[in-house]
């Protein structure tokens, strides 16, 4: 009867949504997370520019209502994210910084240990370092990258454990679901942090992924890390239609029951191939397909449908996919 079921209520692990703060104040939508989510993680809220918009003057108020609603409703909260490495996502003033590798790095420590601290207690996970590595198997060639050298982060992590050792630590990335390269540098930089005794607690799949997508390649590389003893954090799910041809106006039934078939797939494959104690959860990258990040700014574009709810918070069949899998 899965009337009488939420995806609060069926699964061993969180079921998450990234938020944006103002949307909070829309009714439907907090109705709609409080139902359904037992994680928030956040769009933008907890990235540097938004926690640290200047040099040293921190502001905490949208991410902070974020966690109150968070602990109002029981949910838990993951922190997305302390250092994102791709270029052009830092604040203005970080890229027109000055300083030695010394001054880089006192201002990498400080943000994160300011940040941790603030939330001690209240954060149970963040993602450390978010898009650090290219699908080649490089390094993505990032200000902190140009700064301190691959060693960063190594050194994000050991800032972040000891600003707050109880909270679980994850690297993020998207794309290892076809393995290769990339998965490999991922492993060695696992390996040199348990070698140094710094700990990655986990690792985040980020997954924006696409209807045509294979479960098996997923599941392959799920089990590559689930086998290594990381918790795994599926922390951008969504299922982008987009690339169905022809393009079809609006959703269209069969698109809509494919993609609910495909995600059932996908959270069964991670049910099947991550250890029950080493399921971190999954998180929806949204909750609504009005304002999935794949639709905002353009126009006419809105093709993706990648979320569990339609533009009016009806649950798809995305959603009873999911749901039908636990
Ligand atoms: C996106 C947000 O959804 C947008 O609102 C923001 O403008 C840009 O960032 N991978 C990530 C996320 O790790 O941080 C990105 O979030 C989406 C892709």
């Amino acid at each position: 009867h899965l009337k009488d079921h939420t995806l609060r209520t069926v699964f061993d692990f969180p079921v998450g949504a990234a938020v944006v703060k103002e949307l909070l104040d829309d009714p439907v939508y907090a109705a709609t997370l409080k139902r359904d989510f037992g994680r928030l993680s956040s769009e933008g809220n907890f990235k540097w520019g938004s926690l640290q918009p200047e040099e040293g003057k921190f502001t905490f108020e949208k991410a902070d209502a974020i966690v109150k609603f968070a602990q109002e409703n029981n949910m838990q909260v993951h922190g997305h994210t302390l250092l994102w490495a791709h270029d052009g996502n830092e604040p203005k003033w970080i890229k027109e910084y000055q300083g030695d590798k010394q001054d880089w790095e006192r201002l990498m420590k400080k943000h994160i240990t300011t940040v941790l601290k603030h939330f001690k207690g209240r954060v149970q996970s963040w993602d450390v370092v978010n898009e650090g590595i290219k699908q080649g198997g490089k390094y993505v060639n990032s200000i902190w990258y140009r700064k301190l050298g691959p060693d960063y982060i190594l050194k994000a992590f050991k800032y972040a454990h000891e600003a707050d050792p109880n909270v679980k630590l994850f690297l993020n990335d998207y794309g290892q679901e076809y393995g290769g390269k990339k998965v490999k540098l991922i492993l060695d930089i696992v390996d040199q942090a348990r070698e140094q005794g710094i700990p990655i607690h986990g690792i985040g799949f980020q997954l924006h992924t696409v209807l045509r997508m294979e479960p098996w390649k997923i599941n392959d590389n799920l089990k590559i890390f689930a086998d290594k003893r990381l918790l795994i954090h599926i922390s951008e799910f969504d299922v982008s239609v987009r690339y169905q041809m022809p393009k079809i106006f609006p959703l269209s039934d069969a698109l809509a029951r494919a993609q609910g078939d495909k995600i059932k797939q996908i959270v069964r494959g991670y049910m099947e191939n991550v250890p029950k104690k080493q399921q971190w959860g999954i998180t929806t990258w949204g909750v609504s397909d009005k304002t999935s990040y794949f639709n905002k700014g353009y126009e006419n574009a809105d093709h993706d449908y990648p979320l569990l709810f339609d533009k009016n918070y009806k649950a798809k069949w995305a959603y009873r996919g999911f749901i039908e899998a636990g």
